[in-house]
């Protein structure tokens, strides 16, 4: 579980930890995550792995999937959660922002499923939910050029690789939220609304 130290991310590791899962959970703040580790392991008794990542990192993939195989872990399911909005029109952004946003939000999801897609795939067992957005279905207003595509890549990628992993027992599923309040519908509303003035 991807970007579990708050929000959507730290509710679906609630819901796996409840249905049996061992957990384990990544971001970058690591006092919330140890917070959200020490619920799961008093409340349903989980096995909760905590992984202190920058998924805006270049290496934190290839990182990340190191670590797991070091302490012997195996990924059954895989939930690529972790991300955000930026607000602001899109030149009125430094690159850098951009770069790590897209790390973030794709070549991270593609570079971690490509790594733990093969593992589930030999098992013949394995889930894949990649958390996509509504935003990603409708038409992108000015201050969110990059964040809808994201989602729609998401999406499209979710749909292709359903119909590889299906015949293997590997179940793709892109998830499309809609408004759940907070830091990242904040960070929308102030840029629709900022993109709205001007
Ligand atoms: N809220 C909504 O209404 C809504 C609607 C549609 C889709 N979504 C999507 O749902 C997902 C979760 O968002 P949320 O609403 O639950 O927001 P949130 O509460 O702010 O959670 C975002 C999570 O992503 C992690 N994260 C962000 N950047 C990261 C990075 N560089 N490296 C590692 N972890 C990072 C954060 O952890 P750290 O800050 O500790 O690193 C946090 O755990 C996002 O992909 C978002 O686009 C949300």
């Amino acid at each position: 579980m991807t970007g579990a130290s708050s929000g959507i991310g730290a509710a679906c590791a609630e819901v796996f930890a409840a249905n049996g899962f061992d957990v384990a959970i990544t971001a970058r703040r690591e006092a919330r995550l140890q917070t959200v580790a020490a619920g799961l392991r008093e409340r349903h008794g989980a096995a909760v792995h905590v992984f202190t990542v920058d998924h805006a990192d270049p290496a934190s993939a290839a990182r990340l999937c190191e670590e797991l195989a070091a302490r012997g872990l195996t990924v059954d399911a895989l939930v690529n959660n972790a991300g955000y909005g930026v607000p602001g029109l899109y030149n009125a952004v430094p690159w850098q922002v951009h770069e790590d946003f897209l790390r973030v939000m794709v070549a991270g999801v593609c570079e971690l499923t490509y790594r733990l897609m093969p593992g589930m795939i030999e098992r013949g067992y394995g889930r894949i939910v990649n958390v996509a957005s509504l935003a990603g279905l409708v038409p992108a207003p000015a201050g969110h050029a990059l964040y809808g595509a994201s989602k729609a890549f998401l999406i499209k990628m979710s749909e292709a690789l359903a119909h590889e992993g299906r015949p293997h027992g590997v179940h793709v599923t892109a998830l499309c939220p809609v408004r759940c309040r907070n830091a990242v519908t904040r960070a929308c509303r102030a840029s629709m609304s900022s993109s709205a003035r001007s």
